[in-house]
């Protein structure tokens, strides 16, 4: 089985795993725009070090290429780790982040997220360019 027909997708209002991707449906050639990635943006995921998101990475594939190309991973790395033990620590990292880019033209963007024992999920949106 390839790695491609393991990636799980759903509604992201009934799925607290999916990737959601908010940014613009339309955007300027060549000029900077925010894509913010989330996990569990309706049902809130669990942070912890039993149960956490690991990195969510975003990918671009221009309209008509052959290839997809890799914008960037994000990595949350703390998840309640201490010396105390198990989620007694200080720090944790919220598994959301605003990416900035820019493209030269549409297409569409990927993203994928690693939940620790859920496995691997994907969602997408399409954006145009004006
Ligand atoms: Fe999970």
């Amino acid at each position: 089985m390839g790695l491609g027909e393991q990636l799980q997708s759903a509604d992201w209002k009934a799925e607290k795993h999916v990737p959601v991707i908010d940014c613009p449906d339309v955007v300027k050639a060549d000029q900077i725009f925010k894509v913010e990635l989330s996990v569990g943006k309706e049902i809130a995921h669990p942070n912890s070090v039993e149960h956490h998101i690991r990195w969510i990475a975003l990918y671009f594939h221009p309209d008509g290429d052959k290839f997809t190309y890799q914008v960037g991973l994000f990595e949350f790395n703390a998840h309640g780790e201490s010396v105390k033990g198990v989620d007694q620590g200080p720090v944790y990292t919220h598994h959301a982040v605003t990416a900035q880019m820019q493209v030269n033209q549409p297409g569409t963007l990927h993203s994928m997220s690693l939940c620790n024992i859920h496995g691997l999920w994907e969602d997408s949106r399409k954006i145009a360019v004006e």
